[in-house]
């Protein structure tokens, strides 16, 4: 008998990852691959947070640290929410994990019975369905469309809700899309979920990177939801695995227990990293680059109709643009494969992002220079 769980076969890898590989490939036989597959830019951590880990290395014992989070970080993550976006969340309601990942995991953990369904949109961030798997939890694809910006709705959510949905999983701004969810329509889908007993997770991820208005967040509708955010996207420390839950105030010790088990705590020195992450002079140098990929969300809406690709829904955030691309081939999963291989330039295809419309779609992340995008821009003009 095989001894392997048969929750592997609900588990898919990530279609991105094998596309880098085939771009890795390219690029060590000598070709010139402009990466636009990764879903991080290619900005550095700030000097001023690589260095503060450095001395906290030094300085500090970097023994296990409490399974909530360093209680200096927790008390900055909600001096940051009352700074940055004009709301009040008690540091004790903040739990530090590691990276949104580890956050969604312990949210769905805490929440989701053996059988009981998960909610989310299609497209999705990939991972969602497999983390409810994970938890055997059964996930609920809702397949949206750029009507309404590729988002959940209430409306969408109440047509499509079976029993047994115990959870919900959003995103403000998307992966794939860059696409928002505004203050009413949070309102609507926690007032929803809240009649049917089911928790709504707000994956804000993606927060502070917003183009053309302020960040946002649902707290400031909504209160008895569970947040999953992250020092991965806006603070660009990816690799430093350290991201933040708020759950409602009732639901700290169940988290902390289960934290405690899973991970015992976030990685020490990210969680060093972190608390630099939130000063203002750091804040600073990351606004200047929020500013650099508001640019280059421009050029690449401006540049992409040239290539027959058409953009339904204008992304205001995150670093994506999810392009739809059936005028130019019927399926995206070849012309990925394609422009890789014959043009190296490598994009995600719609396939990892869910089952609604995936063969007509290409997701572009604008992690690049200017100048670079307009090559590839340049490159797949000439491929289709
Ligand atoms: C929507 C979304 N949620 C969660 C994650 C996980 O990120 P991390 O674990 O680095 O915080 C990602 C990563 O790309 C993402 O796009």
């Amino acid at each position: 008998m095989d001894p392997r769980a048969d929750r592997l076969s609900r588990i898919a890898p990530f279609e991105v990852m094998e596309v880098l590989a085939l771009a890795r490939r390219l690029e060590a036989e000598g070709h010139d691959v402009i990466h636009l597959e990764v879903g991080e830019p290619d900005l550095p951590t700030p000097e001023r947070v690589v260095e503060a880990a450095a001395r906290a290395m030094r300085d500090r014992p970097m023994g296990y640290t409490p399974a909530l989070g360093l209680p200096e970080l927790r008390e900055a993550i909600s001096g940051w929410y009352a700074s940055a976006l004009g709301v009040d969340v008690p540091a004790v309601r903040i739990v530090v994990t590691g990276g949104s990942s580890a956050a969604l995991l312990l949210a769905l953990g805490a929440a989701v019975n053996p059988g009981d369904r998960v909610a989310m949109g299609d497209p999705g961030y990939p991972c969602n369905r497999h983390f409810a798997a994970f938890v055997e939890g059964d996930p609920l694809l809702v397949p949206t469309g750029h009507e309404t910006a590729y988002q959940l709705t209430a409306e969408l959510l109440e047509a499509a809700w079976e029993p047994g949905v115990r959870a919900v999983i959003a995103a403000s701004p998307s992966n794939p899309t860059g696409t928002l969810i505004p203050p009413e329509e949070w309102r609507r889908l926690a007032g929803l979920c809240a009649d049917r007993g089911a928790l709504l997770i707000a994956d804000e991820i993606y927060q502070g990177l917003t183009y053309g208005r302020d960040p946002e967040t649902v707290l400031s509708v909504a209160d008895d939801v569970v947040v999953v955010n992250s020092f991965s996207k806006y603070f660009q420390m990816t690799g430093w695995r350290v991201g933040w839950l708020v759950v409602p105030p009732g639901w700290v010790r169940d988290i902390e227990k289960l934290a405690q088990n899973l991970f015992i705590c976030a990685p020490a020195p990210g969680q060093y990293a972190a608390l630099a992450a939130l000063e203002p002079e750091t804040i600073a140098v990351l606004e200047d680059r929020r500013a650099e990929l508001h640019r280059r969300r421009d050029v690449l809406l401006a540049e992409l109709p040239r290539t027959g690709l058409r953009v339904r829904a204008v992304p205001e955030g995150a670093f994506y643009v999810y392009a739809d691309s059936a005028e130019v081939a019927p399926d995206s999963f070849a012309l990925a494969g394609r422009l890789l291989r014959e043009r190296h330039v490598a994009v995600t295809p719609g396939r990892d992002f869910g089952l609604a419309a995936p063969e007509r779609h290409i997701r572009i992340a604008y992690t690049q220079p200017v100048d670079r995008l307009r090559e590839a821009v340049d490159r797949i003009a000439a491929a289709v």
